[in-house]
């Protein structure tokens, strides 16, 4: 079978398409042909070596898989060959087959295609984790989202809608905030040409916003904070932007701020309850069609690379995605 394939840690250039042998399932895995896999911004660092985890090397990337099951392990009861599926690999993904354990795999819900299916888990469950167990977010308040047109920002666009908050999108061009209107934010702010702390303020009557979802980091995340009302959170998702911000804690005390870390990959492991109620609150929201993985392209493996390369370059709007066996 065909694989994308990390031979050394480096430039997203160095990566290559290579023939492998088909990986056998473990007694607690299944074996899954890939239909597509999401790229996610945590695959352009893991390549260059500069994510927090390092797989063994050779290695193949891709997170997120949806497809179609293959085999199945000896201990595997509730899957079988044929059956329509997602899993979340850590690694894997971007190949025409990949192991899955199967405590990491859930069926495909009616009606949602691929494409979508490996759209969905790790981003909306980041965000729904981290707008209801983290932030508290309640109905009417204002929610402010950084990066909003990328992956994590535009389902967090979708939860903040549906939890009933007034939702204002933060992004670096008029036609990324395109894009997060259409799937539901109620305000605007183009952070490459507006004052963030200012247009929040405006924005909110001088109040600020309750919440802030932070994926961005680097610049924004001070301004942001400022523009935090009494009693603001936050959310510290990630640091696309490349610099990981230092904020005055001073910010915090004069208005009884929270800052508060997002890590949802670790949170399924401390609370396997509280992930599954979300999973199944986001299968209900989609069947009633409150979310829908917004897709905006796809590419064959052998273009893997470039769609890497895309996210690292700031280049994505909502998701993109490889289809391994096109
Ligand atoms: N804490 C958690 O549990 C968790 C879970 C999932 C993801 N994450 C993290 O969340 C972050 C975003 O992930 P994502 O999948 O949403 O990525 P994404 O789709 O690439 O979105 C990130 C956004 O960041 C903005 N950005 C600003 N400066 C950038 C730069 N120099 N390079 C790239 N993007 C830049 C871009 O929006 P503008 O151009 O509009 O500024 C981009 O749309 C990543 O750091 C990821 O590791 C954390």
């Amino acid at each position: 079978m065909k694989a994308l394939i990390c031979e050394a840690y480096g430039p997203i250039d160095t990566l290559v398409v290579k023939d492998i042998p088909s990986p056998l399932p473990g007694p607690k895995q299944l074996l899954i042909e890939v239909r597509a896999a999401a790229v996610n911004f945590p695959d352009a660092l893991m390549v260059q070596g500069l994510y927090q985890v390092k797989p063994p090397l050779p290695f193949t990337p891709g997170a997120e898989i949806a497809g179609v099951v293959k085999a199945v392990g000896a201990e595997v009861k509730h899957f079988k060959a044929g059956d329509r599926v997602i899993a979340l690999t850590s690694t894997g993904g971007f190949a025409e087959e990949c192991l899955a354990e199967a405590h990491r795999v859930m069926p495909l819900p009616a009606g949602m295609d691929f494409e979508a299916g490996a759209a969905l888990v790790l981003t909306y469950c980041t965000s729904l984790h981290a707008l209801k167990d983290c932030g508290h977010l309640k109905p009417n308040e204002t929610l402010v989202v950084l990066g909003a047109a990328g992956g994590v920002g535009i389902s967090a666009i979708e939860i903040g809608k549906a939890m009933g908050a007034r939702v204002i999108a933060a992004a670096s061009s008029d036609d990324k905030l395109e894009l997060c209107k259409k799937v539901g934010a109620d305000e605007t702010v183009n952070y490459s040409t507006e004052n963030l702390k200012d247009r929040i303020n405006e924005l909110t009557g001088g109040k600020g916003a309750d919440v802030v979802y932070d994926p961005v980091g680097g610049p924004y995340t001070e301004p942001a904070v400022r523009a935090l009302a009494w009693r603001g959170r936050l959310l510290i998702i990630g640091f696309a932007a490349g610099e990981i911000p230092k904020i005055p804690l001073n910010l915090a005390l004069l208005k009884e701020r929270s800052l508060i870390g997002v890590y949802w990959g670790d949170s399924t492991k401390h609370d396997p309850a509280g992930h599954l109620a979300n999973l199944q609150q986001l299968n209900d929201w989609f069947a009633a069609g409150v979310i829908r993985p917004v897709v905006s392209e796809s590419f064959p493996l052998a273009a893997a690379k470039e769609a890497i390369a895309k996210i690292a370059n700031r280049q994505v709007k909502g998701k993109i995605v490889v289809l391994p066996n096109n």
